[in-house]
């Protein structure tokens, strides 16, 4: 699969699933101080992710220009750049867990779709802590739709995602490819940096204030954010996304 085709099967997977498709913002954050770039597809969205209506609907999905300096000391491995693009799709208020695990399942393993190997998959959803119940709810659900449970594993806050300080927020579940040359093992160890991650679903339900309390959003929203060149790489067999088209 060329990066064309990528692009193209994401929007045309999410434009089924009834979502509006609006263009990137740019790189260059409008009207956020908080940060020089874009480092996520929901940071231009944050109004709307609050509870402002959005004039497209409630149902959204795009290709992100991003730059994330967090990333700046692991660029020239095989996964993280200067630049990169994630591809996004939200929910203001909208569906929630089952729905778009489901779809994430769908558009990775499904023949139409990405038609990427159950085999090669695991999960991470977020262990819990003293505010936030541990998310046995989409353990389940991934379980429902065949996963080994030995391909899930509870983790602490690399499952629980915020862009910056304060701000829209929640637990999330991870996606991973194994792109060792070995077979699978059959448990997942998300230590192994042969599973390396491509997709986050993030539960934004949760707003974290400037002392550091977490208090519940007017509404339960779903991120999700697929990196680009590092799935490109898995669909088209190579290590690196240095090798792609
Ligand atoms: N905002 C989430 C992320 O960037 C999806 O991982």
């Amino acid at each position: 699969m060329d990066a064309n085709e990528f692009r193209d099967k994401y929007l045309e997977f999410f434009k089924s699933k009834g979502h509006v498709i609006i263009p990137s913002a740019s790189l260059v954050p409008k009207d956020d101080p908080s940060v020089l770039f874009n480092t996520a597809g929901m940071q231009p969205l944050v109004p709307y992710l609050s509870g402002q209506p959005h004039p497209l609907g409630k149902r959204l999905a795009n290709i992100q220009k991003c730059i994330r300096t967090v990333d700046f000391d692991n660029i020239g491995d095989n996964t993280h750049h200067t630049f990169f693009q994630m591809l996004g799709n939200w929910s203001l208020g909208d569906y929630f867990k089952k729905e778009v695990i489901s779809w994430s399942f769908e558009f990775l393993t499904d023949k139409r779709w990405l038609n990427l190997p159950l085999k090669r998959l695991a999960f991470t959803v977020y262990q819990g802590d003293k505010i936030v119940p541990k998310d046995n709810e989409s353990s389940e659900i991934w379980k429902s739709l065949g996963v080994n449970e030995a391909r899930i594993a509870f983790l602490g806050k690399d499952n629980f995602w915020i862009a910056g300080e304060t701000g829209p927020c929640g637990p999330s579940t991870e996606m991973f490819y194994w792109t060792g040359d070995a077979v699978a093992p059959e448990k997942f160890d998300p230590a192994d940096n042969r599973w390396v991650e491509i997709w986050n679903d993030v539960f934004m339900q949760y707003h974290k204030e400037k002392d550091g309390s977490i208090k519940p959003l007017k509404q339960k929203n779903v991120d999700t954010g697929m990196g680009f060149e590092r799935t490109l790489a898995v669909l088209s067999g190579k290590k690196s996304a240095y090798e792609t088209d």
